[in-house]
């Protein structure tokens, strides 16, 4: 029979209870649920419904049904029930009879779903935190391993100025920091305890809510009931981060896609990370970057999920909601398995030197650096800007890159320039001349390593 069965003379449809029920689902948050019924029914205790020897045995069957389940959670689906709550209270009333009636006391799966889902929110947000830092560090590696590489640095995929493919990678230490950063502040958000809002309007027991909030690890409790049992923004915000992490890596792997083309060839992956075709014998696909590309599409559609479920829903609890779960899940997992699997490719990575170095002489990078030069002479920005224009112009009709201009023929666009130019276009001064917080030089690079190193590891 289920929870609610009293009111009801003929049984549920069976197509209705198929649609209707939600453990398939919940059953993940067996955990987490049953931690918020144990600090229950010791709430129940302090009030006197129940004795602290009836707490003691709930306590302890409470742990049975949770050691039987917990490192083979689908042995859950097994059962018939409605959804998780339902589940342990039958398990509870099978173990210890009638007492087990007595655990749903003032307690209502409105408030509890919520708080069974954010403690879940929490531990996830604390293990996303440890993985992002484990692919920091593994940036942090990949840069230390290659940090005098000097590639190009592109803007709208044309070549544009010279940097170190440690430059590159620090970028994306940065990029995902703000996911980690992100996260802890949802931890804050979410760090209310719903429990005590009853249905939706408070109980008549008299119990604790600051108690419970402790035993739970809220800092405080929730300020209105109503709000307490309709609140999901704390799912919007974590599948946003999700959202976000996803786009990061996506821009990663597009990256990486680039870097491994024919084309440019400046990485190689590895065979064990790769596929052929098969109908071209040639073919080595990237297509673990791909996958990492088009679950991030995934991902975006679980945000429109959440959003548009909780959009215009009346307060305070609707069934709606219990749509929350499978986008929330399926966000989280995928992101996990993507940042997982993004992790195994940069420890995996060749860089191609010869290739990376090469490219520094075609594209023009260090046209700025003329520009810069004749600046540093006198002349006005825009006009040096002309200028160097004119040179590139002049270099590209003889196919040949700045450097490999005569002199004589650079004076021709202004006398001003002279032998020292030379010194000016080398490719690795034009890195150590961006010795700026942020730059490129390898002075600020072995400053970033350094101060990152320090925060990673000691945090
Ligand atoms: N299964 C529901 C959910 O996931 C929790 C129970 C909701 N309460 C109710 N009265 N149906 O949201």
């Amino acid at each position: 029979m289920s929870l609610w069965g009293g009111r009801f003379i003929k049984d549920n449809n069976v197509e209705f209870k198929k649609f209707n029920d939600s453990l398939k689902i919940d059953y993940k948050l067996v955990e987490e649920d049953i931690k918020v019924s144990i600090s229950w029914s010791y709430m129940l205790y302090t009030i006197n419904v129940i004795n602290f020897k009836e707490y003691n045995i709930i306590f302890k069957n409470l742990n049975l049904i949770l050691n039987k389940v917990k490192n083979n959670k689908s042995l859950i689906l097994k059962s018939n029930e409605e959804d998780i709550h339902s589940w342990v209270e039958k398990q509870l009333v099978m173990n210890i009879g009638y007492l087990g009636k007595k655990l749903n006391t003032g307690k209502s799966r409105n408030e509890q779903i919520t708080t069974d889902l954010k403690l879940w929110c929490k531990k996830k947000i604390k293990e996303m935190i440890i993985i992002i830092k484990k692919l920091q560090i593994s940036f942090l590696n990949l840069a230390y391993n290659n940090k005098n590489v000097i590639f190009p640095g592109y803007t709208h995929l044309q070549r544009a100025q010279p940097i170190t493919f440690a430059h590159w990678c620090f970028s994306y230490v940065e990029m995902i920091n703000r996911d980690i950063n992100r996260l802890k502040k949802i931890l804050k958000r979410l760090d209310y305890n719903p429990m005590g809002s009853g249905a939706l309007s408070g109980i008549t027991y008299k119990i604790d809510r600051d108690l419970i909030a402790f035993i739970l690890g809220f800092s405080k409790s929730t300020n209105n009931s109503l709000d307490a049992v309709s609140d999901r923004d704390y799912v919007i915000d974590i599948i946003n981060s999700a959202s976000i992490g996803m786009i990061h890596l996506s821009r990663l792997a597009e990256d990486l896609i680039f870097f491994n083309t024919n084309e440019v060839g400046y990485i190689s992956l590895s065979d064990r990370f790769t596929s052929g075709s098969s109908l071209m014998p040639q073919k080595k696909n990237p297509d673990i970057l791909e996958l990492i590309r088009g679950k991030c599409g995934r991902v975006q559609g679980s945000l429109n999920n959440i959003l548009f479920i909780l959009k215009g829903l009346p307060l305070s609890y609707n069934k709606d909601m219990q749509e929350d779960k499978k986008c929330l899940f399926d966000a989280i997992k995928t992101w996990k398995d993507c940042i997982n699997i993004t992790n195994i490719i940069l420890k995996n990575i060749k860089l191609n030197y010869k290739k990376c170095k090469k490219s520094i002489f075609y594209g023009y990078l260090n046209a700025t650096e003329l520009a810069d030069y004749l600046v540093n002479k006198g002349i006005a920005f825009r006009e040096a800007h002309d200028i160097t224009g004119k040179i590139v112009l002049e270099a590209i009709k003889k196919n040949i890159s700045l450097e490999k201009l005569k002199l004589y023929e650079m004076k021709k666009f202004n006398n001003i320039i002279n032998i020292d130019i030379y010194k000016y276009l080398d490719a690795y001064s034009c890195l150590d001349k961006r010795n700026i917080k942020g730059g490129v030089s390898s002075n600020q690079i072995k400053i970033y390593l350094k101060k990152k190193i320090k925060k990673i590891y000691i945090k």
